[in-house]
């Protein structure tokens, strides 16, 4: 696969979160024609993946067809290019996807010649079913012998894939198992599921977005740690959680894939979605993930490294009610002369002493660019 796929952590957006099992050809056209209207395309949301259920029966032959939700997967492929924007969609190692319609094996070769065929960009691929054959083989899921048999599956489908010759994304799904981040380039993947599934609530972004420290010498061009896709808009959370939810996503460099429905969002949703400064630090050429730099109680300041010698520092108040959080630079690296804009605002800020003081609401985030 050609070396620049995934530069930087793949955008877009994904069904599986608002619409799962319900999703059709209709929705899926719905969010590329959004994707465009609202600006997100040029933000550089360029992704439309289609998740679990797009899948009907094999024939006698094996081909595998689309069920009726979706009538013809090359128009709409044809229809997604047509907007300036990349097809994905999603199948698995085992006989079985999470939401039991068709994966892919035994039938690894066949599939990926027909996503190339449709004009497919990206393929996400989901472990499910497939644990129940490492259980079976091997007696236990867990043991190192299904995790060999794991390995061999994922690198199976990624050499499919290559033999296409078409570019095509490898996102490996399989929750964060046996440490994937250090196996995941190995067997072709362009990102990984580093935890199990996000949902619409504060606790669950919250413990999925703080867990990812340590991970960041996994991450970089072209193979990134995925902490799952985005809830932003989805009404589980307020504007402020959300905004700590994008801020924790752009500083660990993760994909982001917006998984709302876009033909219904609030300008703040769009706002949150689209924020230009806010992206560039998740599309920093440099491609480095943040981490963790400081933290007390609720109170956290994790630091990403930025081309050209800034860094994007983020204030995170994790707690119930406004808590002061104070930066002092020197714990960035910077002196006390250091410039600092406010992302979120877009409004420089500047230190006292080299330190800087500011009142957080409750979930709520500063996010800062720090250059010298
Ligand atoms: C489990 C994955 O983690 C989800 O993101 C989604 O793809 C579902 N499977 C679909 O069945």
């Amino acid at each position: 696969q050609s070396s620049d796929l995934a530069a930087t952590p793949p955008m877009g957006w994904n069904s599986w979160n608002h619409f799962a099992g319900k999703v059709t050809d209709a929705d899926v056209r719905g969010a590329a024609d959004a994707l465009v209207s609202s600006g997100m395309r040029d933000a550089g949301y360029i992704y439309v993946n289609i998740d679990d259920t797009w899948e009907g029966e094999r024939d006698a032959s094996g081909v595998l067809h689309t069920n009726s939700k979706f009538p013809d997967m090359k128009a709409l492929a044809d229809y997604v290019h047509s907007k300036g924007l990349k097809l994905g969609i999603y199948s698995g190692p085992g006989p079985k996807t999470c939401a039991k319609y068709e994966g892919s094996y035994g039938h690894e070769e066949q599939d990926a010649k027909m996503y190339a065929a449709w004009g497919i960009d990206y393929l996400k691929y989901d472990l499910c079913s497939f644990t129940q054959l490492m259980k079976q083989q091997t007696g236990d899921e867990h043991s190192e012998k299904a995790f060999e048999m794991q390995k061999v599956a994922y690198e199976k489908m990624h050499k499919a894939l290559v033999a296409t010759g078409r570019p095509i994304v490898y996102s490996l799904c399989q929750y964060g198992w046996n440490d994937v981040w250090e196996w995941g380039p190995q067997v072709g993947g362009n990102l990984w599921r580093t935890t199990g599934d996000i949902n619409d609530h504060y606790d669950r972004m919250e413990q999925i977005g703080f867990s990812q420290a340590g991970l960041a010498k996994f991450a970089g061009p072209g193979h990134w740690n995925d902490p799952d896709m985005l809830e932003v808009g989805n009404g589980g959370m307020t504007d402020d959680e959300y905004r700590q939810h994008m801020t924790l996503w752009v500083i660990l460099a993760a994909p982001l894939l917006a998984g709302n429905d876009l033909s219904k969002m609030s300008p703040e949703t769009l706002a949150i979605l689209t924020n230009k400064d806010v992206i560039a630090v998740d599309q920093d050429k440099l491609g480095k993930q943040g981490d963790r730099v400081w933290a007390e109680g609720p109170k956290e300041i994790w630091a990403k490294p930025l081309s050209g010698g800034a860094k994007a520092v983020a204030l995170f108040n994790r707690a119930p009610d406004p808590k002061a959080i104070t930066l002092k630079l020197s714990d960035v690296g910077f002196g006390a002369n250091a410039k600092m804009r406010d992302l979120w605002t877009g409004k420089d800020v500047t230190s006292t002493n080299g330190a800087y003081t500011v009142l957080i609401p409750k979930h709520g985030t500063v996010l800062l660019k720090v250059s010298q």
